[in-house]
């Protein structure tokens, strides 16, 4: 039996160049990478991983075309309202990573609205980075710590105290999708020790099947942290 990763990563990439290979709109690959998004969503809930983070929006998103960064707002809000009932309940907990100051009124109001309903559940916890990048995440820590004026020098373990994601332990397994092999600044800090998962399949062609596969991959990775091979034997005797 693979033992399942409890946090995972999801650079969700390729929804633009599946809809092109289609002669699609860009923004039909972004409905249809929703919709491998909740098959993805409620497999990691059947299998009991505990913590799925995926990146839907970065930092460096804006730069697209007003045009597609409108669009991906309003699904985004969309099908927040729409499928919140049904993670509600299956007791899964929402969370939005990254700079809220940049979102219009309209879906700021309804993360918060998402989170607080779900804030008691204690299912799968999903996060959703949006306007997010890891130096961010890694700039705000910092900030905070110098705002606070109570350190007078860091360690990691003080840093990692102030990331969006302090309370939740780091991914073991990071997966993207559509051949790209970088992490596009998701999670800079706490990809430290991740087992990266590369696959070239569009994101809306992701599959439960295909989450299975990169577990069973996951699984054949021998995770040192420095060690060597022998001493992971010996501990493990
Ligand atoms: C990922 O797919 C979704 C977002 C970044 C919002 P892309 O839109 O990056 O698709 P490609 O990489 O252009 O194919
Ligand atoms: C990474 O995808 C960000 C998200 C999946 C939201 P991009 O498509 O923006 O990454 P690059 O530009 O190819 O590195
Ligand atoms: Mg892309």
């Amino acid at each position: 039996m693979d033992q399942i990763p409890i946090h995972i990563g999801i650079i969700m990439d390729g929804n633009g160049r599946w809809a092109k290979k289609r002669f699609l709109p860009r923004v039909f690959g972004h409905v249809r990478g929703v919709s491998a998004l909740k098959k993805t969503i409620m497999h990691c809930n059947d299998i009991g991983v505990k913590h799925l983070t995926v990146f839907a929006f970065g930092r460096e998103n804006w730069q697209r075309p007003n045009s597609e960064v409108n669009f991906l707002m309003k699904l985004m809000l969309k099908k927040l309202n729409h499928e919140l009932s049904e993670l509600h309940a299956k007791n899964a907990r929402i969370r939005f990573i990254g700079d809220r100051s940049r979102l219009n009124k309209q879906l700021l109001d309804s993360i918060i609205y998402a989170e607080s309903q779900t804030q008691k559940n204690t299912g799968l916890q999903f996060n959703v980075c949006l306007d997010y990048s890891g130096q961010y995440d890694i700039v705000q820590a910092v900030n905070r710590i110098i705002k606070e004026g109570k350190h007078e020098q860091i360690n990691e373990e003080i840093l990692a105290g102030y990331l969006l994601t302090h309370d939740q332990p780091a991914p073991e397994l990071i997966i993207r999708t559509s051949g790209e092999c970088r992490l596009s600044n998701f999670m800079l800090w706490q990809s430290a020790y991740s087992e990266l998962y590369f696959t070239p399949l569009f994101w809306p062609e992701f599959s439960p099947q295909e989450l299975d596969k990169a577990i069973e991959w996951y699984n054949n990775r021998e995770r040192r942290f420095g060690q060597i091979s022998e001493q992971l034997k010996e501990a493990s005797c």
